[in-house]
């Protein structure tokens, strides 16, 4: 089982490794842009009040997160499975005048070098429902977690059209897998996700819906691909993605689920 693990993280790091250097050109076209802003809008809201709070930003990647909290001054700790995408982070931190503020480690989030309670905020945006009891492991008392989590019906109605077969699996298997590229996670609904964060201590705050619903709503892909658009359009859409995310009766639809909850 340890060597199943080593050969899937293996295999994980590649992937990332490959991705790198062009994951950041996403968040400059439409699309990711309305994902970025929708998601710094939710988590405004939960941040420490305290600006030298303790921050983890676990599978963080190319520091979307990591650069914009660490410019506030928060103490952050960005981790990561894949050396390049930490490199380009590191790049980014070095332009902005701010590398020294931000501890970097290359790990696994599953297996976390941190003592228990070490942080005041953990934020883990990358669908592993797998890394939450060591996330919360490493958060204190009080402190809030943000994890993002596959979305199964989400899931279920991207797959419909190309895999109907394997669309249904997903909502009939408990529990259900989705498997992208080289990874694999445990997809749940809204409702799942609250009952195993409370199993694990968890108060849910709230679960909000995000990713994906400019394919739902739909927006031309030509549109979606822009690097240029017009800004009246773009805060339409997203007060329009900011209100769907929020709203309890369509949460089922989005591609992921992120998930604010306090530690008890
Ligand atoms: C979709 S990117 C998200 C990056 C960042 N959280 C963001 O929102 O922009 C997924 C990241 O998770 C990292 N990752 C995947 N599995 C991991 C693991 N087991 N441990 C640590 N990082 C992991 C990848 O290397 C990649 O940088």
């Amino acid at each position: 089982m340890v060597e199943d693990r080593s050969e899937y993280i293996k295999g994980v790091k590649k992937k990332w490794e490959e991705h790198a250097n062009s994951y950041d050109e996403w968040y400059e076209k439409f699309e990711g842009a309305v994902e970025n802003y929708v998601d710094w809008e939710l988590l405004k809201g939960y941040l420490p009040k305290n600006r030298y709070a303790k921050i983890l930003d676990a599978a963080g990647g190319t520091g979307r997160i990591t650069l914009p909290l660490a410019k506030m001054g928060y103490s952050v700790t960005l981790c990561d499975i894949s050396p390049g995408m930490l490199n380009v982070a590191k790049e980014k931190l070095l332009g902005a005048g701010i590398l020294d503020k931000v501890e970097i480690l290359e790990c696994d989030v599953c297996k976390l070098q941190f003592a228990d309670e070490s942080f005041d905020f953990v934020i883990c945006w990358d669908g592993m429902i797998e890394a939450a009891k060591e996330l919360i492991r490493v958060l204190k008392r009080e402190g809030k977690i943000s994890i993002f989590l596959m979305n199964r019906f989400g899931a279920a109605i991207n797959r419909f059209r190309e895999d109907p077969e394997s669309a249904l699996d997903l909502l009939r298997r408990e529990p259900s897998y989705i498997s992208h590229d080289e990874e694999k996670h445990r997809a749940v609904s809204a409702e799942e996700a609250r009952e195993l964060f409370k199993a694990e201590g968890v108060r849910v705050i709230d679960i909000y819906a995000v990713c994906g619903w400019l394919d739902v709503l739909p927006i031309p892909e030509e549109i979606q691909e822009s690097r240029n658009w017009d800004e009246k359009f773009f805060s339409q859409v997203t007060e329009i993605v900011l209100r769907l995310s929020k709203e309890p009766s369509v949460k089922g639809m989005s591609r992921h689920l992120v998930l604010y909850g306090e530690k008890i």
